[in-house]
């Protein structure tokens, strides 16, 4: 974490909480937070429901002028047409998310999406004023192979041909081995691989740009555990999965400054 970055902890629900569930559990975080007299400048909190939960959570926000923002977990890359089942990023910015997921491993191996669908998917949410989360992250298998950094930095390259990173952008380590299997990385192997993708950013966007774009860290990340990956240079915070879905683990995580003196 440097000290010209706003960490940023985001809570990817994957496919998890209804909307009426999503009203209840972001009403709940903003009042925790407040609570605890939470500080935007000490972490910038973002929450990534599905589809169906970003008007009922747009609605709260703007009504209660909540200090959230959201997203969602995925956008075509086209803008309209005939593509059943998709969501065009033009509806995300109507909704008035910030952000958007885009190349989480997921979406890459249970639904095939290659570097270029991921590249098409970057140039799709610039288009639309909205900023990518962009995810990469190597398996066990590649680590075993290449190591941890190689494959993180080729899909960082691919994800980012031809697009202007100067629009907006997160990038987001998650090591496939590392989500759901309560196996983190450890705070070095995370710090390794998030200066080699800002190596890469600085090769390709300049190092004013680099310095400044947020790189998160994500996989099995808990409370216990932020802190230390939060000391690391270049590591600003986290994508968050399960851990996001319990509201008192992750607004502890949120306040991982104050809780695990950070
Ligand atoms: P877990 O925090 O459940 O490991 O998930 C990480 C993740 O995939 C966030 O996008």
């Amino acid at each position: 974490m440097a000290v010209n970055r706003t960490p940023f902890i985001a809570g990817n629900w994957k496919m998890n909480l209804d909307h009426l569930q999503a009203i209840a559990f972001v009403q709940k975080l903003a009042w925790s937070l407040a609570d605890a007299k939470h500080d935007a400048a000490d972490a910038e909190v973002a929450v990534f429901p599905p589809f169906t939960d970003l008007r009922s959570v747009q609605t709260l926000v703007a009504a209660d002028d909540l200090p959230l923002a959201y997203g969602a977990q995925d956008l075509s890359q086209h803008d309209s047409g005939a593509y059943t089942g998709e969501v065009s990023g033009a509806f995300l910015a109507k909704l008035d998310c910030r952000y958007v997921i885009i190349g989480h491993s997921e979406r890459r191996t249970l639904h095939g999406e290659s570097d270029a669908e991921v590249n098409a998917k970057v140039k799709a949410a610039h288009r639309h004023g909205l900023i990518p989360v962009l995810c990469v992250g190597e398996t066990a298998e590649d680590l075993e192979q290449h190591g941890a950094s190689a494959v993180p930095v080729a899909q960082l390259r691919a994800a980012l041909e031809g697009v202007d990173a100067g629009k907006g952008l997160v990038v987001a380590y998650e090591p496939v081995w590392a989500i759901g299997s309560g196996k983190a990385a450890t705070p070095d192997q995370a710090q390794q691989v998030a200066a080699a993708l800002r190596g890469v950013l600085a090769e390709i966007a300049g190092e004013e740009l680099a310095a400044a774009t947020r790189i998160l860290y994500g996989g099995s990340v808990k409370a216990v555990n932020i802190a230390a990956f939060l000391r690391e240079a270049d590591v600003d915070g986290a994508l968050v999965g399960g851990a996001s879905l319990d509201l008192d683990e992750f607004s502890s995580i949120v306040r991982f400054k104050k809780h695990v003196g950070a």
